[in-house]
């Protein structure tokens, strides 16, 4: 394998917005710049890479709005297009800053081109668009769920065969990766995602948006076996998932209390009801399928109840567990950049006058 002679950055070193400086552009390897726009979270990253080597994040910035979508407990589609095309010059201005690369040192330009909003998908895509024709640069349309599902692997020398689990706001999927490019879907949920079905709890034990990191924080000091809430699906032989009986046991549980809201016993129960689900459907696949590897992904892998039990469970099944860096785990730019980079090096490139695609499927 080529040495790229440049030290990878270990993960988890970037946050929002902090970057550190490296020699941006090394002869004949690959600069990509991408956009994130699917959702609430503005996002521009630049990342280094070549065949062999393992990629180098030389910026990653974000923008996110969840203060300005709290109010209205969710996201409010014309709110977030908006005030993406407000941050996205800015932002794209500022990473290239971060990382010492000009527009003219980009050999790729990338954008998440679904699932997601419409109109915040849109503005991304056009933008990344725009620069790769004025530049004469190819253009990347980069679905954002396999971006979550490499995610954990940015940093990385190879995409490994492996069992990937993501769990995020919109998703909950399990796949079969057999490298970069080649995912056979196993399974995914029937209903609500593992992210939604914790945000709309946490907006019944009135909590703030978005609920996940409420409920993991008040779960703290709460009993995880005080309710015993149903773990839906879990011994079906399919690998599938069903978030929506979950939900509503909780609601009819708290319709039924009387008095202060046990708020920390509901919030642990439910998250505990959600980690034995997670974890098991994912060992179940790990073992008709004989991967060796577990990677997680997605804003809900942050949840550190839920490392700890996929971490006990992989030890104890002898499985290697791979957990994107936090920054890695919610939306952001670089794992799109990483994910263009590595379909840059095989070669592809989509074309500009390609559409936008909110319901894109990953397989
Ligand atoms: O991956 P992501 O940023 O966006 C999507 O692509 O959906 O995930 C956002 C989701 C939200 O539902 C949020 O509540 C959840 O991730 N989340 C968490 C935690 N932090 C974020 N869920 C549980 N525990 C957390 N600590
Ligand atoms: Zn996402």
């Amino acid at each position: 394998m080529p040495d790229s002679g440049v030290t990878p950055t270990p993960r988890g070193k970037f946050f929002h917005g902090l970057w550190e400086w490296k020699p941006a552009r090394l002869p004949g390897v690959p600069v990509i710049l991408a956009i994130e726009s699917s959702c609430d979270e503005t996002a521009v990253a630049l990342v280094r890479g070549e065949a062999g080597a393992a990629a180098v994040v030389l910026a990653a910035v974000v923008s996110s709005q969840i203060e300005l979508h709290r109010e209205f407990g969710g996201v409010v589609p014309e709110l977030a297009s908006r005030n993406h095309s407000l941050h996205l010059r800015p932002l794209i201005e500022q990473a290239l800053r971060q990382a010492g690369v000009s527009v003219g040192g980009i050999d790729a330009f990338a954008a998440t081109s679904g699932p997601g909003l419409a109109s915040s998908l849109l503005i991304g895509s056009t933008a990344a668009k725009a620069l790769a024709c004025a530049t004469r640069r190819p253009f990347l349309a980069i679905n954002h769920l396999e971006g979550h599902l490499l995610s954990p692997f940015v940093g990385e020398t190879r995409v490994p065969p492996h069992l990937g689990l993501i769990v995020s706001g919109g998703h909950t999927l399990l796949l079969e990766v057999s490298g970069a490019g080649r995912y056979r879907k196993l399974g995914g949920t029937r209903d609500d995602a593992a992210g939604e079905a914790f945000d709309k709890v946490g907006k019944m034990l009135g909590l703030p948006y978005p609920g996940g990191p409420e409920i993991e924080r008040v779960a703290h000091t709460g009993n995880p076996a005080a309710y015993a809430f149903p773990r839906s699906m879990l011994h079906d032989p399919h690998l599938d998932f069903s978030f929506s009986g979950l939900k509503t046991a909780v609601l009819y549980t708290l319709q039924r209390v009387t008095g202060k809201l046990p708020v920390a016993d509901l919030a642990a129960s439910f998250q505990q009801a959600v980690i034995e689900i997670l974890v098991g459907k994912t060992l179940k696949a790990a073992r008709c399928t004989g991967c060796r590897i577990v990677a997680l992904s997605g804003g809900v892998s942050i949840n550190q109840a839920l490392r700890a039990a996929f971490k006990q469970a992989c030890e104890q099944a002898g499985l290697e567990l791979v957990v994107a860096a936090p920054w890695l785990c919610t939306d952001n730019a670089a794992m799109i950049a990483f994910a263009a980079l590595l379909r840059h090096l095989a070669g592809e490139q989509s074309p500009l006058d390609g559409d936008i695609h909110p319901h894109l499927p990953l397989v």
